[in-house]
């Protein structure tokens, strides 16, 4: 692996093997999302527990200081609208070299395998891997599922996922599920991180499954809606940051969640 690539990975997965992204470029497709109207707003008290961020190259220019912020995963596909006919319908929106000139650590690209447009977001994705190796920079698909849920299930996140490390993406981002989560990740040659999904009701339901796929071999999430639209958004970053960097349990999150969220613990994140 070249120096650059290899370089790159590294300002993404720490020296743990593990790794905490945070994205805000839901509005790529979904407009002003709630909690994410102001996004450099949003993300600004969070910012210091994440590993990297994932946003798009509007929302990087306009609301990311770029003197104080941490590496950036670009989101380079999009093209589509919740109120459009068809999420899968994504082109590449981002040259590589405007991702290049913003400095961007990895570069991102949705794939919706077994939808209409299942082969042209897959050529997406082969086309920017073919570029981005040029220049060492590492892409991570994104398997989306667009609105249907029941394609969160273990055989068809284990099928995305295996396309996209087939086709020469570096990363892969994938919902987790309860059941056979472990063969997803066994399926799938290089690292898989996991998304958040939708707000749930309680958040020891999300350090649950944070740190039962960690058990299972992910390594590590690229959650958003989850921590920016709690309540509690910082008490959400550091608890889950302490399961995937601290190997805390859903408990000891837990505990530190209602520690931070009653102001008892203040500690700005200790790396
Ligand atoms: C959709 C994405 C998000 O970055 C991904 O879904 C993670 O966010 P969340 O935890 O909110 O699901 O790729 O644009």
């Amino acid at each position: 692996m070249d120096w650059g690539m290899k370089n790159r990975l590294a300002q993404l997965i720490q020296r743990d093997g593990r790794c905490f992204f945070l994205p805000i470029d839901h509005g790529y497709f979904q407009g002003p999302t709630y909690k994410l109207e102001e996004p450099g707003k949003t993300i600004k008290p969070l910012l210091p527990y994440a590993d990297a961020i994932m946003l798009t190259r509007g929302v990087l220019r306009s609301c990311i200081d770029p003197e104080n912020t941490k590496p950036v995963i670009l989101r380079v596909s999009g093209g589509t609208s919740i109120v459009g006919e068809d999420l899968s319908h994504e082109g590449v929106t981002t040259s590589v070299r405007e991702a290049i000139r913003l400095n961007a650590s990895a570069v991102s690209t949705s794939i919706y395998v077994g939808s209409k447009h299942e082969h042209e977001t897959l050529m997406n994705l082969a086309r920017l891997v073919n570029e981005c190796e040029e220049y060492g920079i590492p892409v991570m698909a994104v398997t989306a599922v667009g609105k249907e849920v029941e394609k969160r299930e273990a055989r068809y996140l284990a099928l995305a996922c295996r396309i996209a490390a087939e086709l020469g993406a570096r990363v892969v981002k994938t919902y987790y599920c309860k059941e056979g989560f472990e063969k997803v990740v066994r399926g799938c040659p290089v690292p898989v991180v996991m998304a958040g999904g939708p707000k749930t009701e309680s958040e020891l339901e999300v350090f649950e499954f944070v740190y039962d796929g960690i058990q299972k071999g992910s390594i590590g999430v690229n959650l958003g809606r989850n921590i920016w639209q709690h309540d509690y958004p910082v008490a959400m970053i550091r608890a889950i940051r302490s399961i995937i960097h601290e190997n805390a349990t859903p408990q000891e999150a837990q505990e530190l969640f209602n520690e931070v969220k009653s102001g008892k613990k203040k500690v700005v994140c200790g790396r």
